[in-house]
């Protein structure tokens, strides 16, 4: 008996010092192991509640609260399909997924989707839809988008990228690098319109009163440097990697494009929902070329 108890305590003093000492200094070890377990019967919402600040609503019949900002069935993404031709069978790349909620848009509409995201909790996000969607024909991956597109070498009918461009440090490289993975782009995305937003208003909008200008293509490209202040400290952050977004003007945004072969541009979606900070979707080809 004696003999059983001290091989007990020595089981358990193995694994406990990571356990019940000081808060793991990766994050990743809960500082009370226990909180970690789930005590309810297992559940889709229990896959929903094991990360939190959620983004998006799970369309109703799988009964789970999640978020409430992005619907999944979003108008833009819809229209951009429809802009396609639809997706069935469609090789699609999408760059910031966040919570999937897109890519279960997609697959739904038949295609094939390959995910980046970089956000390691988003990513993890991405994977609970996955699983509780069952969305057999999409990949997520965890990294830059960015990087992952110069790298690449395959082609895709089609980029979604959604929210994602007024996220990039370089915006201009994001565009010049899914310019030469597809003919067929969608983007949705705020842009800055300066001439609403005086001089002296711009820092205390975030922006960084210093402009950058940018030759891309014979075209002289001015960049408007930003700061996420403290919005990144939020559970349902879902920005970019660094904090330092340059945002983009409408035209500059539109040139870029043109420059880059996109000789047919649609737009939809037009909002100015704060003074300077408009958004738009545009749908960008390459026809006949
Ligand atoms: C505002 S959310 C948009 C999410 C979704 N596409 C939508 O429209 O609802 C931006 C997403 O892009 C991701 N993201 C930002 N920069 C990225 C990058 N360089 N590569 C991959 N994902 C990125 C963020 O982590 C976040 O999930």
């Amino acid at each position: 008996m004696i003999r059983l108890r001290k091989l007990m305590r020595r089981a358990v003093g193995a694994h406990s010092p990571r356990h019940s000492g000081p808060a793991d200094q990766s994050g990743i070890l809960p500082t009370n192991a226990f909180e970690d377990y789930e005590s309810r019967p297992p559940s889709i919402q229990n896959c929903i509640d094991a990360i939190p600040g959620w983004n998006s609503q799970f369309p109703p019949e799988y009964d789970v609260v999640a978020g409430n900002r992005v619907p999944f069935l979003d108008d833009r993404i819809l229209w951009a399909i429809e802009r396609f031709g639809g997706v069935a069978g469609a090789d699609v790349l999408e760059i910031g997924p966040m919570e999937g909620g897109h890519t279960y848009l997609l697959h739904q509409n038949g295609a094939t989707i390959t995910a980046v995201e970089a956000s390691k909790r988003a990513f993890l996000k991405c994977l609970v839809t996955k699983e509780i969607t069952n969305l057999s024909r999409a990949r997520f991956l965890l990294g830059d988008g960015v990087q992952y597109l110069e790298n690449v070498e395959k082609r895709y009918d089609l980029i979604v990228a959604c929210a994602v461009l007024y996220h990039m440090r370089d915006p201009i490289r994001f565009l010049e690098a899914a310019a030469a993975r597809t003919d067929a782009l969608y983007v949705w995305t705020s842009y800055i319109d300066e001439s609403a937003l005086p001089p002296e208003q711009m820092a205390s909008n975030r922006f960084d009163p210093m402009r950058e200008i940018r030759e891309f293509n014979g075209i002289s490209v001015t960049l408007y440097r930003r700061d996420y202040a403290n919005v990144y400290l939020n559970p349902d952050f879902c920005g970019g990697i660094y904090n330092e977004p340059r945002w983009m003007s409408r035209s500059s945004i539109l040139d870029v494009l043109t420059s880059l072969g996109f000789n047919h541009l649609e737009i939809a979606h037009e909002q100015r929902p704060y003074p300077a900070e408009h958004c738009f979707s545009v749908f960008a080809r390459r026809i006949g070329s």
